[in-house]
């Protein structure tokens, strides 16, 4: 805050006029400290005037109370927003996030009895809002849409709330999705919420084998599907997925009764969708026979709301796990403040509901503030790549949230197909989900915003459930590429690798100091896991996985994972699991997964792989690795690139030297560093020579 103050000062001091950066210097990733002196980006005062939050000193009033008070802070914003049936106990929270303390443990709002899916309809159908459009859906195909008011989308949430708890499903019991972006999806995340029932939605672009695994760590009695879906020009045979896991995961013990299935009549007529009779229900034969109104499932703050598996540095997905009072009131208070949310915008997030933003900024998040939510099935570049500025046009959509990775492959395509279009209802834009570089953060806020419409960066993570360093749109300047200062009540820590917090302008790893109300609670079934992999390596605090470096004048820059995760596309993949997936292949006998930058997806995947003893190495065999890890994981997880490596380097402890192997796939052959304590350094070279095989 001291830092913070300190800049203030020297702001005030700025000249006031519209956003336009005076310097547009190609900037290259990782450059992003260089040039901060001359990129800040001012905002405009007719948009802070009317902000939420419109100035540096309302922000630091705020925060620092949120700091010194975050009980006070946090129950008068959940006791006024909110409905509860009963409030919370007499502690708003408690915690403990130091390790050498006991057991991990974070609390909020414990004992008070709400229901989310109450507050995102039933409370705003109250206030009001049960003619307003709830969700404005837009399908993959030009001239497909169709809408919800919040009527409506109540009404559709009670039948199959009502319909699940027809077939047994209780408090407390998982149900899994896998859809894809169909209206459906977040009314079957509504329904669960609204019964007490835990979601847990797979992204729909997970094979089937990812599916089992899944399955078979929460164990459903049901899961909720559609027969097939239209991606751009091709269309995905859903079904066949679930069925080939449903398969294998009965075969392994964990048998789901019911397996309802939406009919997705414009990708696949019903007559041609695969059948297992007793166990495949149509949801348009069942569901819409239902009531429309439901009785809600009065549940504590600290219960379950869902699961939801990421991917850490083992091979085994973890499943985070939120409950629902705490996400409630951050995801709803984040998205209020990081987008200056007023009733009258219409709001537009690219994410998928099968990731933590679809989860808390498609579904909850929005839908808590009454929000209008465009929600669109198809892919960003059919038919072509002027298609999210039609949808832009077509909605009004005032406030747009998408990922760096969009942003770049839309940039690469031209101004044209942005500027054919009016965007003029834009007034904030948001990116998520990697560091987004200057000249891609640039061209977002000149091209796509006309210089005029701020952009909310916001760092956050599945684990944080809502926003945790981010821009509030109009309240101090921006930096192109920074996610700047802490949400309220958010505590953020650079650390050495001692574990000691840096002062002032550092660079280090990110943690966080203090417990936040939407922080996820623990790891399904494995709280050691929970409290080793986030709590262990810094005691004392909550560790992001994330380096981080911190400017002099306090502006956050996230500088990516320091851990085995990378981030590609946006999508988290464990390099651990593209390694078991790979070595499961009968040829591979070992294999060594890194990340490397990539000019659109941020990083790509570069996979060295060893092979069993006599097998040769072929274009074949290339493909062959591939396919196994399209199958094992899903296609969004495919090597970018295989290098076959007849030897790995490895220490003669036989720990493999990542370090090595991240220099030679980015060809930073003259940084390799001291090899000299290879077991045998002569695999560098052998490396090198096949580096173009
Ligand atoms: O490395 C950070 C990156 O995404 C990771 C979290 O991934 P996931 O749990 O899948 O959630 C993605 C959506 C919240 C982080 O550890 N990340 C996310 N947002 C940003 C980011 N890196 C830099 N800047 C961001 N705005």
């Amino acid at each position: 805050a001291a830092n913070l103050l300190r800049h203030v000062d020297s702001m005030t001091t700025l000249p006031s006029g519209a956003g336009k950066i005076s310097r547009l210097n190609a900037v290259i990733l990782g450059e992003s400290l260089a040039s901060e002196e001359d990129d800040l980006v001012i905002p405009c005062p007719d948009f802070s005037s009317k902000a939420h939050v419109p100035s540096p000193d309302k922000y630091l009033e705020m925060y620092q109370r949120s700091i010194e008070d975050p009980a006070g802070f946090w129950s008068d914003i959940a006791a006024t927003q909110f409905y509860w049936k009963q409030k919370w106990g007499k502690s708003v929270y408690s915690e403990n996030l130091d390790i050498r303390k006991g057991r991990i443990n974070i609390e909020w709002f414990k004992g008070g009895i709400t229901n989310i899916s109450y507050n995102c309809l039933d409370a705003n159908i109250a206030a009001g809002n049960g003619e307003k459009i709830a969700i404005y859906w837009e399908g993959n195909d030009l001239g497909v849409d169709a809408s919800l008011t919040y009527n409506q989308l109540l009404h559709r949430v009670c039948q199959l709330a009502n319909y699940l708890k027809d077939i047994g499903i209780r408090k407390g019991d998982a149900v899994l999705i896998y859809l894809p972006m169909l209206m459906e999806l977040p009314i079957a995340m509504l329904a669960c919420a609204r019964i007490g029932a835990v979601h847990s939605v797979v992204f729909a672009g997970f094979s089937s084998e990812a599916l089992v695994q899944r399955i078979m760590d929460c164990k459903p009695k049901v899961v909720i599907t559609c027969n097939a879906v239209r991606r751009g020009p091709k269309t995905i045979n859903l079904k066949d997925i679930v069925d080939t896991a449903l398969a294998e995961s009965s075969r392994n013990g964990s048998l789901v009764d019911v397996c309802l299935t939406y009919a997705n009549d414009s990708a696949l007529k019903k007559e041609s969708t695969k059948w297992v009779e007793g166990r495949d229900i149509w949801w348009q034969d069942v569901v819409p026979k239902y009531p429309t109104t439901c009785d809600v499932e009065w549940v504590d703050a600290e219960d379950p709301l869902f699961l939801l598996y990421t991917s850490g540095s083992t091979g085994k997905p973890k499943g985070v796990l939120h409950t629902t009072g705490g996400y409630m009131v951050y995801t709803a208070t984040t998205f209020k403040y990081a987008f200056d949310y007023k009733p009258s915008d219409i709001y537009w997030c690219t994410a998928d509901c099968g990731w933590i933003t679809g989860h808390s900024y498609v579904t909850y998040g929005p839908l808590l503030n009454g929000a209008t939510v465009v929600v669109f099935e198809g892919a960003p570049n059919y038919p072509d790549s002027g298609r999210c500025w039609d949808i832009v046009d077509k909605y009004k959509v005032s406030i747009f949230y998408t990922a760096p990775t969009l942003v770049r492959s839309l940039m690469r395509e031209g101004d044209e197909h942005v500027t054919r279009y009016s965007r003029k209802s834009l007034r904030v834009l948001g990116s998520v989900g990697e560091p987004i570089n200057p000249s891609a953060w640039r061209w977002f806020f000149n091209v796509v915003g006309d210089s005029r419409c701020p952009i909310s960066d916001t760092w956050w993570q599945t684990e944080t459930g809502g926003f945790m360093i981010t821009p509030l749109p109009g309240a101090w300047p921006q930096k192109p590429g920074s996610a700047t200062f802490p949400f309220f009540g958010v505590q953020p820590v650079i650390v050495d690798e001692k574990g000691v917090e840096i002062e002032g302008e550092c660079s280090g790893y990110l943690c966080v100091k203090n417990s936040w109300p939407g922080a996820f609670r623990t790891l399904y079934g494995d709280h050691e896991r929970y409290e080793t992999t986030y709590f262990s390596a810094f005691p004392g605090y909550y560790f992001s996985g994330d380096g981080c470096s911190r400017d002099k004048d306090g502006y956050h820059w996230l500088t990516g994972r320091v851990d085995d995760v990378i981030n590609v596309s946006g999508h988290r993949i464990g390099t651990a699991e593209v390694e078991s997936a790979l070595v499961s292949h009968p040829q591979c006998s070992e294999a060594a997964v890194v990340g490397v930058e990539h000019e659109v997806k941020g990083q790509g995947i570069y996979a060295f792989v060893t092979l069993v003893e006599g097998v040769p190495y072929s274009e074949d065999l290339r493909k062959s690795l591939i396919l196994t890890v399209r199958k094992q994981i899903g296609a969004f997880a495919a090597p970018d690139r295989i290098h076959w490596a007849p030897g790995l380097p490895k220490t003669r402890s036989g720990k493999i030297m990542r370090r090595i192997l991240r220099k030679i796939a980015s060809r930073q052959l003259d940084e390799l560093g001291d090899i000299s304590t290879l077991a045998d350094p002569g695999v560098v070279d052998q490396l090198i020579e096949l580096a173009d095989c």
